[in-house]
C-alpha cells in the first residue's frame, strides 16, 4: 500500500522484559554471543506515538528516573532507526513516553524500536505478515523480536529467534532502577573476562519452563538465572548489596535484569510485591512494583 500521508497518529505500547534465564555462550566469529533465554514482559511500558508530518522530529519525555537526557534525540536513536529501515516516503514526528529505564538491561530501546515498527506499519495501513515484522526487528537488535512478541517467550541465537513458551503464572516483580545505565557491550565484554571456557551452546532453560507451567513462584524462584550477572556485579559491587537487601525484605529471588544494573525482585504475589517495595523504598529512591506477563507491542489509541 501506498504510504500517503494518514491523517490520524498511532499510539504503541511496548512493555519492558526480564529475563527469567539468559545463558550466555562463548562469543560467535560475528561478535555476538550465542544465547538461550527467556524472556517475559511486564507492565512497565514506553507509549510511543507516530505521526505524518512534514519534517522528521523526535521528542522524548518521561519521570525524572528516567535519563531523558541520555536519549539521542537524532537518526542514532533506535526508533528513528526503525523508522528509516521500513520508511516508505514521507516524514513523521515521534513522541516517546518512556517508563522504561534507559540503558537499564530492560530492552527500553528494543521496545522503541518494536513499537515503531508496529505503528509505522497501522500509520499507514500496510498490513505486514508477523514474518515480516519480525524479521525487520531482528535486523534491528537482539530484543527486538521480542518486544513485538511478549508474553513469555524463549530466545535462541543471538536472543533474536523467538517461540512462545507456556507460562501459567501470573508473577509480581519489584523493579529497583539505577541511576546510571551499563553499556551491553561492556558487560558482554566483562564477561568474555571472567568466563573464558563458556561452552559454545549455552545452556538449556529445561527447570525453569517445568516451573513457569507450574504457575508457582517458589518453584520458579529457584530456577532464575542470569550468566551476566556476575559480570554486572563486578562492574557495579553496589547491585549485589541491592539484591541481598530485597531478599532481606521479603523477595522469593533478586537478580540482575539482563546486562542490568536494574535490579528485579521476584515476590510471592501481590502483597508480598508491595511490602517488599515499601522495604526497599527506605533506601532506594526508585521502587516499582510490576507484574507479568503483558503482551507485546499493541495499538492503544489511534486518533
Ligand atoms: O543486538 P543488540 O544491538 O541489542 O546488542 C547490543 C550489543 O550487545 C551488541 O553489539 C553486542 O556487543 C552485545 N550482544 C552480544 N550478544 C548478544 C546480544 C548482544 O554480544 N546475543
Amino acid at each position: 500500500m501506498r504510504a500517503e500521508r494518514a491523517s490520524k497518529p498511532v499510539t504503541v505500547r511496548a512493555a519492558a522484559k526480564i529475563n527469567l534465564h539468559l545463558a550466555v555462550g562463548a562469543p560467535r566469529p560475528d561478535g555476538f554471543h550465542p544465547l538461550d533465554t527467556v524472556y517475559t514482559a511486564i507492565d512497565l511500558y514506553d507509549d510511543l506515538t507516530l505521526a505524518a508530518a512534514d519534517a522528521d522530529s523526535l521528542a522524548v519525555d518521561g519521570p525524572p528516573y528516567v535519563d531523558v537526557a541520555g536519549i539521542p534525540t537524532d537518526a542514532s536513536n533506535i526508533a528513528v532507526r526503525a523508522l528509516a529501515e521500513v520508511a516508505c516516503g514521507g516524514a513523521h514526528t515521534v513522541r516517546i513516553g518512556k517508563r522504561i529505564p534507559v540503558a537499564g538491561g530492560m530492552a527500553g530501546g528494543s521496545a522503541d524500536a518494536a513499537a515503531a515498527l508496529l505503528a509505522h506499519d497501522r500509520l499507514h495501513g500496510l498490513d505486514q505478515s508477523d514474518e515480516v515484522l519480525l524479521a525487520q526487528a531482528a535486523r534491528l537488535g537482539s530484543d527486538v523480536p521480542f518486544s513485538l512478541v511478549g508474553g513469555t517467550a524463549r530466545g535462541r541465537g543471538r536472543g533474536e529467534v523467538v517461540e512462545r513458551v507456556e507460562d501459567a503464572g501470573t508473577w509480581w516483580w519489584v523493579v529497583v532502577p539505577s541511576d546510571t545505565g551499563l553499556s551491553t557491550p561492556a558487560v558482554y565484554r566483562h564477561f568474555d573476562v571472567l568466563r573464558p571456557d563458556a561452552p559454545s551452546q549455552p545452556a538449556e532453560p529445561t527447570e525453569l519452563l517445568a516451573a513457569l507451567a507450574t504457575g508457582e513462584p517458589v518453584r520458579l524462584a529457584r530456577t532464575l538465572r542470569n550468566d551476566l550477572e556476575e559480570p554486572a556485579i563486578d562492574l557495579r559491587p553496589e547491585l549485589g548489596t541491592l539484591i541481598e537487601r530485597g531478599e532481606v525484605e521479603g523477595a522469593l529471588r533478586g537478580m540482575v535484569s539482563g546486562s542490568g544494573p536494574t535490579c528485579v525482585f521476584l515476590c510471592e504475589g501481590r502483597d508480598e510485591a508491595m511490602a517488599v517495595a515499601a522495604g526497599l523504598s527506605a533506601t532506594y529512591d526508585v521502587v516499582l512494583p510490576a507484574m507479568g506477563p503483558v503482551a507485546g507491542a499493541h495499538v492503544v489509541t489511534t486518533g
